[in-house]
């Protein structure tokens, strides 16, 4: 059999609260949420998918509304230091995430507005930006509600740098993904084709303002349990989860 996710024909995540689902609004025992953090490269967005599909649960990666709203910022000249106007951007712009409609690298379609940004939020300067847009409380306190929302029955995984700490610190399975940031860089740049040790470059920044923001810096649970993801193949680490969320009595 082929499992997979529940509906996502609707997935509005942010813009439109009235779509949100939450714990309390859904019959019978609440969805499963796996909490999956880590920093950039840790083989989320690889392991997340996978995950999902083997047990039939939604897969948010929620980088993607961080980095559409830095785009957003970016595209009507908003200053990435101005906390505010970001986070009225993230209020007031309708943001879906969708199954891939095309087979061009995406691993999901974002819309903002209705208007396809999948590739661009992947763009350099989105990279570049996206930590000081993402490092203001008022962006992250505008940013969780859709976060929360999206979480729906049986299961969810919610991939991100905070969602055991700060969004969904009652999750029953909590998991850091990491690596090594040279191996990191290298799986990045293998994807993407930059230069090695410009990623290598970028990536320690990025690590180094994800990790000292003042605001829900990146860093494991302490109830987290830690992969360290070098030299592991990511099957082992979907078994590893996987058998991990069943042991905490996961449907699925
Ligand atoms: O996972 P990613 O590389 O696409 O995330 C892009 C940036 O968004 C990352 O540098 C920090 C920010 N982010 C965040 O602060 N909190 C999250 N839950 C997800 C991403």
């Amino acid at each position: 059999m082929d499992p997979r996710p529940v509906d996502r024909t609707h997935d509005r995540v942010a813009g439109d609260s009235s779509a949100a689902h939450t714990f309390t609004d859904v019959a019978g025992p609440p969805p499963f949420v796996i909490a999956l953090d880590g920093p950039a490269a840790s083989g989320k967005s690889t392991v997340g998918p996978a995950v999902a599909e083997r047990m039939g649960y939604f897969y948010l990666d929620t980088g993607v509304l961080y980095r559409a709203i830095t785009l957003a910022a970016i595209s009507h000249g908003v200053a990435l230091d101005d906390g505010e106007a970001i986070a009225h951007l993230a209020r007031t712009v309708c943001l879906e995430v969708h199954p891939p409609t095309r087979d061009d690298g995406r691993q999901v379609d974002v819309l903002m507005d209705g208007q396809d940004v999948s590739l661009e939020i992947r763009q350099p300067a989105v990279d570049r930006g996206v930590s000081a847009a993402s490092a203001h409380q008022s962006v992250r306190a505008a940013l969780g509600a859709p976060q929360r929302g999206a979480i729906r029955a049986p299961g969810t995984i919610l991939a991100g740098r905070d969602i055991g700490t700060v969004i969904v610190p009652e999750a029953p399975l909590k998991v850091w993904l990491t690596a090594s940031v040279e191996e990191r860089a290298r799986r990045r740049s293998a994807q993407t084709g930059e230069d090695l040790a410009a990623v290598l470059g970028a990536m320690r920044q990025r690590d180094h303002v994800d990790g000292t923001r003042a605001v829900a810096p990146m860093k494991p649970a302490v109830d987290a349990v830690e992969i360290v993801t070098d030299g592991l193949a990511p099957e082992q680490i979907v078994e590893e989860i996987v058998a991990l969320a069943r042991s905490r009595g996961a449907p699925g």
